[in-house]
């Protein structure tokens, strides 16, 4: 029996990068899941991949009308949910002065505004469920140890950050078994990193050069990396853990 045996989970940004290593690790452990995305096409061909414990719904975070039709859709084609995973997330370069004030909204619209429907739309189908649950938001080493040149970034990822602990808190105190916890990683090779590596402010191999040196470990991470700890928090191995920060980060939250 998998590690994710019996559990029904909801996971947006599903069509790519970290989101589909953990939608393919999840069915892997046994669990089912409903692939979340903006590009539905690319969640379907995962879906299709994955067999008959996943399908695709299509789902821009940003709009808790969308949010209600797939939770509805999830519990609709699998009985139940019981794991909700925030994975779905945008990064656009800018400081306060120079980033452009769109980037700024999108940002805080997509990275915390998002998780926020997902969390108030999911929790109560979560409950009816009356089995042990978890939120998984995905962080990033950024949220910890701020950059200057993202600025809407680092304030989206500090935000979820209060807001994981406030539900974490808030689930505990009125004896609700449902745990909320969050992944931070460091630079993971995904489309995101790839298009910070190929934007041409300097050769790509330099790029990631300069990333991999803001690791201690010196290197790039792998989306199954994230993965593992997102699907270890989602699991009932974690039963004690909520409110947590894991970070993922080849130390890089630590350097001083
Ligand atoms: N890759 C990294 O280096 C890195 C580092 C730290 C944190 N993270 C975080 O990990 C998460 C996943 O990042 P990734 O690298 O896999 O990104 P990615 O760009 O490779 O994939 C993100 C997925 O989210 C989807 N998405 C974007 N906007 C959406 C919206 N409004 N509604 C629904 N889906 C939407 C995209 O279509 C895409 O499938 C993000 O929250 C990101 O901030 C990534």
């Amino acid at each position: 029996m998998g590690r994710m045996s019996g559990k029904v989970a909801l996971v947006t940004g599903g069509a790519e990068g970290i989101g589909a290593a953990v939608g393919r690790l999840i069915v892997a452990e046994g669990g089912s899941v409903m692939l979340c995305d903006v590009q539905l096409d690319k969640a379907n061909a995962l879906a299709e991949e994955l067999g008959e414990k996943a399908a695709a719904f299509e789902l821009d975070v940003r709009d808790l009308g969308q949010w209600q039709k797939a939770v509805n859709a999830t519990v609709e084609r699998f009985g139940k949910l019981t794991v909700l995973c925030n994975i779905a997330g945008i990064s656009e370069p800018g400081n306060v002065v120079d980033g452009s004030l769109d980037t700024w909204g999108r940002t805080i619209d997509i990275n915390l505004n998002g998780p926020f429907y997902g969390c108030r739309a999911a929790l109560p189908e979560m409950e009816a469920s009356g089995e042990p649950g978890a939120i998984v938001n995905i962080g990033s080493m950024i949220a910890i140890r701020a950059a200057a040149f993202v600025a809407a970034y680092s304030a989206s990822k500090a935000g979820l950050l209060g807001l994981t602990r406030s539900i974490a808190l808030d689930c505990a105190e009125r004896g609700v078994p449902i745990r909320a916890n969050m992944v931070h990683p460091g630079a993971i090779r995904t489309p995101m990193y790839d298009r910070y590596k190929y934007s041409g402010m300097d050769e790509p191999e330099n790029i990631e050069r300069d990333f991999a040196a803001t690791h201690p470990m010196n290197r790039i991470g792998e989306p199954e990396e994230v993965a593992r700890a997102v699907v270890f928090l989602a699991s009932d191995e974690a039963s004690f853990t909520t409110g947590c920060d894991f970070v993922v980060d080849g130390g890089g939250s630590i350097r001083s």
